[in-house]
């Protein structure tokens, strides 16, 4: 058993909503001194990092073929914050979306209320939409609309086994500083081989070993200016010529 499940699996981490600067909620870990999303503001750094840095930029690489899905993976499906802002750009953009969340210890539903999504993103006509990802159950795939599919799937993130499935993954796990081995070579490796080539992994983290983990399996990585509060973050590709 590798640390993060054994430290996740032993001690029962305290979970509390706490808000962040731009108004929206998040989840801290008190034990871990460690949030689900950056202090400076959860939504905020969600778009830039994911939405901005990740699909809208996949999006305009493979203008081509906007009749295809575009097949994301999360990597920590935790809120649902990233697959909610998914669906509503994915609407604007007309994009078909096959989305998939990995996530070994999922929130309550009683956190899933006290969170504020909708309310701060003012998506009213989507509010069903944010429940219902939560409520559907896992490991199997649903329609939440004839364009976003949504598969979770309650596993750790070294068990994925995917080959060639991915064009995007959200890598979006905590901190190098709290589970550390969930930043390695070992880890970008699976991630690496679940993307399709010309795919792209998006994440926060802006390490220099982080970098190099993530090159020496074979990515090709870029460090991009970061969200509020951080000067940079990567977005690594898995390039054709590799
Ligand atoms: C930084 S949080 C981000 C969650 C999510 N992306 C969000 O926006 O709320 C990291 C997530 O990874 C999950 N996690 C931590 N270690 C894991 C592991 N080894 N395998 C699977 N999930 C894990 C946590 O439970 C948590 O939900």
């Amino acid at each position: 058993m590798i640390l993060s499940h054994f430290l996740l699996d032993v001690f029962i981490l305290k979970r509390e909503i706490i808000i962040t600067s731009d108004g929206s909620s998040t989840i801290h870990i008190p034990e871990w001194d460690e949030q689900y999303h950056s202090k400076h503001g959860a939504i905020q750094e969600a778009y830039h990092v994911f939405i901005k840095n990740g699909f809208q930029y996949f999006n305009e690489l493979d203008s081509s073929t906007t009749n295809q899905n575009i097949s994301i993976l999360e990597i920590g499906f935790g809120t649902g914050l990233n697959a909610f802002i998914t669906f509503i750009e994915a609407k604007k953009l007309n994009r078909k979306i096959d989305y998939f969340g990995v996530e070994a210890y999922p929130v309550s539903f009683d956190e899933v209320e006290k969170l504020n999504y909708s309310k701060t993103l003012e998506s009213g006509q989507y509010d069903d939409v944010f429940s219902k990802m939560h409520n559907l159950s896992w490991e199997e795939k649903h329609e939440i609309t004839k364009d976003f599919s949504l598969t979770k799937q309650k596993k750790f993130f070294d068990e994925i086994e995917a080959i060639n499935q991915f064009n995007i993954i959200y890598f979006d796990a905590f901190g190098a500083r709290v589970q550390p081995e969930l930043w390695t070579e070992l880890i970008f490796l699976i991630m690496y081989k679940a993307l399709k080539t010309g795919g792209v992994l998006v994440t926060y983290a802006a390490k220099g070993s982080v970098r190099r983990a993530m090159q020496a399996v074979g990515f090709t990585v870029e460090r991009l200016p970061g969200p509020p509060g951080k000067r940079e973050m990567l977005r690594a590709t898995k390039a054709i010529n590799n």
